[in-house]
């Protein structure tokens, strides 16, 4: 063997190498992501960066947990570790009164708690921004980020620190000005901008077909779907952004501060971005003002916040006046009123869902309000318009508030225009899209188209409930591709879509070969399937996924559910008199038994078991005990006929028994059923038991 020279000079060189270069990439990628000031150009950056995982591809010995090639892992997990916090993530308090007598409530509890009732001395606060995202906290050992965990319950959050590791903003060494240990708490999000380009791109890819992407609603969804990614390469690709806004050193260093902002400057010393809106007043009024000049900033902010934090400064206050049940009481979160525009109603649209459902929407006059583009709102349904009587060409009040669609609050009506109104709303009495006559049902809100699957909206929607992930799974059948099957007649039912072949689809507008090719693959793949989702794909009103999943369990085989009885549908867990009537109803139709037909006729195919614990089946609960030599059954099979009917065999005859199955020559068992009055059967006499009681 050669032996090693952990010191030749080469080794020692790269080693100097490679933290050397760690250093530079370090600082150089602070001042280009938390400071937003790059003072090199990105070229010389990408030249270090490749340098060092030349170094370290070379000798896997110098790739350190810290380094900067390190941000994104090899390879996605199954879960998330669960851990336990240090202390646990509390919230704050929140003043709803989003008046400025919600800062002077605030400043007088302080007062009151301190006993400064009756002096002149202001209490010192830091205002600080309420982030709308979500908290993390960030462990470092030796300088070293080693655990980044979610909130979750406040007690016990998941281990998600392979995804914080790829934010770029997040120190993943911290300099030696800092202490070895600490753990540093705060919030991550996404911007506004960058949510706004990212939902496009999402919305982009789903057109063309992607089952996996998704859109969210607002830049909080996101950041949340972006941190619980199992797959850090993908996480890595989000837009996050994050702010520090606590500091928790381990006991001995924790005096190392007297104040909130001495440690909101050593985070930003330490390279921890903090937001440059956390600033020290004095008193109510110095909260007031500060609520003031954020409630005007808001909306030029490039992220979205929640209202604005006070805290009182000194950390010895702090500890003085600690926590009511599992709340600081030195800090309050201070919001906002929901953010209402005015704007002008353009039309209203009927949108038809997959159960015929008719929404009718607010087409507005696009219009910025929560931070967010608004040109819809949803108005529910008839009563809800007529209630608020928004007719076209009205002024409206539309509000947003955090994630809530957004909604028409109100009308604006000056007095000179009542007269030139547009009529009152009215439910059209044909469905816009297929001219079937819509119907209102007693005690329902909303109206139904009632074309069921000749209206080619809701023929669209059902096809692709039936092809979505959580379905059948046809991967690549997005809406676009929908649309142009059913708009052009290629394709008019759910069945028909298993007839596809490559001509008809090659006839499309834009679509090559290959992807011709992917989507018949996808469809034959789609077809082994299971029950439960086959079933729940079939859009049943109220049969979600986790009814469909029960009713397997339950009944077994698909025949079992098209055939049972309300009664006995009633007897599923999760199924109550309206479930259960829309079942019989939608099976009741020779349809959609033709559908399902059709489908299985295609090669959908799933495994259907043939045991059914829980259908009353004729030999339920039924104690058999075998004997003797049968005529045309053997031991074993005799055995299974009588347990796939539902009955037990055991080896001993008792009073518990309930029939004696006997053949030739069968000894002391028959003797010993005779002497209990039991039932005695021969093989046909067996078959005739089944067949009476099925
Ligand atoms: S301090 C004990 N400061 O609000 C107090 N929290 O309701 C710990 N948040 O889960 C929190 N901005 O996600 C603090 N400047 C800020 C904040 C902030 C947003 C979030 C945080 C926390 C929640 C508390």
């Amino acid at each position: 063997m050669e032996p090693i020279d952990l010191f030749s000079l080469s080794n020692t060189d790269n080693f100097l190498k490679a933290k050397k270069l760690r250093e530079l990439i370090n600082t150089h990628a602070h001042n280009y992501y938390v400071l937003d000031a790059p003072i090199i150009p990105d070229s010389v950056y990408d030249k270090w960066f490749s340098e060092l995982q030349e170094l370290e591809a070379a000798d896997p010995e110098l790739r350190t947990k810290d380094s900067p090639t390190q941000r994104v892992g090899a390879r996605a997990l199954d879960t998330f570790a669960s851990v336990k916090h240090n202390k646990p993530m509390l919230s704050i308090r929140s003043e709803t009164d989003t008046s400025a007598s919600g800062a002077i409530n605030f400043d007088t509890r302080i007062r009151k708690e301190l006993k400064l009732i009756s002096s002149d001395e202001a209490v010192e606060y830091v205002t600080e921004l309420k982030f709308d995202g979500l908290a993390l906290s960030l462990i470092y050992k030796n300088h070293v980020l080693i655990l980044a965990s979610t909130r979750g319950d406040g007690e016990f959050g998941e281990d998600v620190t392979e995804n914080i590791r790829t934010i770029g903003q997040i120190p993943l060494r911290l300099p030696p000005s800092s202490p070895l240990d600490l753990e540093v708490r705060g919030e991550v999000y996404i911007r506004r901008n960058d949510f706004e380009t990212f939902n496009s791109r999402q919305r982009e890819k789903i057109n063309l077909g992607s089952k996996t992407d998704k859109t969210f609603v607002n830049p909080r969804n996101a950041a949340a779907g972006a941190v619980r990614q199992l797959d850090s390469k993908v996480a890595a690709k989000r837009p996050l952004k994050f702010f520090a806004y606590s500091l928790l050193l381990s006991d001995g260093f924790d005096t190392l501060f007297d104040t909130q902002k001495q440690a909101l400057d050593a985070l930003s010393d330490w390279g921890f971005p903090v937001s440059k809106f956390s600033s020290i007043v004095h008193g109510k009024s110095g909260l007031v003002q500060f609520h003031e000049k954020i409630g005007k900033l808001r909306d030029s902010l490039p992220y979205d916040i929640d209202g604005v934090v006070y805290k009182v400064n000194s950390l010895k206050l702090q500890e003085r006046l600690g926590f009511i049940s599992r709340e600081p009481r030195w800090a309050v979160a201070h919001k906002y009123p929901a953010q209402e525009k005015i704007t002008q109603v353009l039309g209203i649209d009927i949108q038809v869902g997959r159960t015929g459902k008719l929404t009718p929407v607010a087409k507005l006059s696009p219009v910025f309000v929560g931070g967010v583009t608004v040109t819809n709102a949803t108005l529910h349904n008839e009563d809800e318009v007529l209630r608020k009587d928004v007719r076209v060409g009205d002024y409206v009040i539309v509000r947003r508030a955090g994630d809530v669609i957004p909604e028409v609050v109100s009308l604006v009506l000056p007095e000179s225009i009542i007269n030139k109104r547009s009529d009152p709303f009215q439910m059209p009495k044909l469905c816009p899209v297929c001219g079937s006559q819509t119907i209102k049902e007693e005690g329902e809100a909303n109206h139904r188209c009632t074309g069921a699957l000749f209206c080619s909206a809701q023929k669209k929607q059902s096809i692709l409930h039936f092809a979505q992930r959580r379905a059948v799974e046809v991967e690549g059948l997005g809406e676009k591709l929908v649309d142009q099957l059913i708009d052009n007649y290629v394709i008019n039912n759910l069945p028909d879509l298993y007839r596809l072949g490559l001509t008809a689809l090659l006839q499309l507008d834009r679509m090559a070969e290959k992807s011709a090719k992917n989507i018949l693959f996808s469809l034959e793949k789609s077809k082994n399937t299971t029950l439960p989702r086959f079933l729940f794909g079939l859009g049943i009103r109220h049969v979600g996924e986790t009814t469909a999943k029960e009713l397997v369990s339950h009944f077994q085989k698909l025949d079992a559910i098209m055939d049972a009885s309300e009664e006995s549908l009633l007897a599923v867990n999760d199924v109550g008199p309206i479930v259960a009537k829309s079942i019989r109803t939608f099976f009741d139709q020779a349809y959609n038994r033709e559908v399902v037909a059709q489908l299985r006729a295609c090669g959908l195919k799933w495994v259907e078991s043939s045991s059914s614990p829980n259908v009353t089946q004729p030999l339920d609960g039924q104690i058999f005990v075998i004997t003797g030599t049968l005529d045309t059954l053997s031991r074993e099979d005799a055995k299974q006929l009588i347990e796939s009917y539902g009955g037990r065999v055991s080896g001993s005859v008792s009073s518990k028994t309930n029939y004696v199955l006997a053949g030739a020559s069968a000894g002391s068992k028959l003797v010993k059923a005779q002497a209990l009055r039991l039932v005695i059967l021969n093989e046909d006499e067996l078959r005739a038991l089944i067949n009476e009681r099925m």
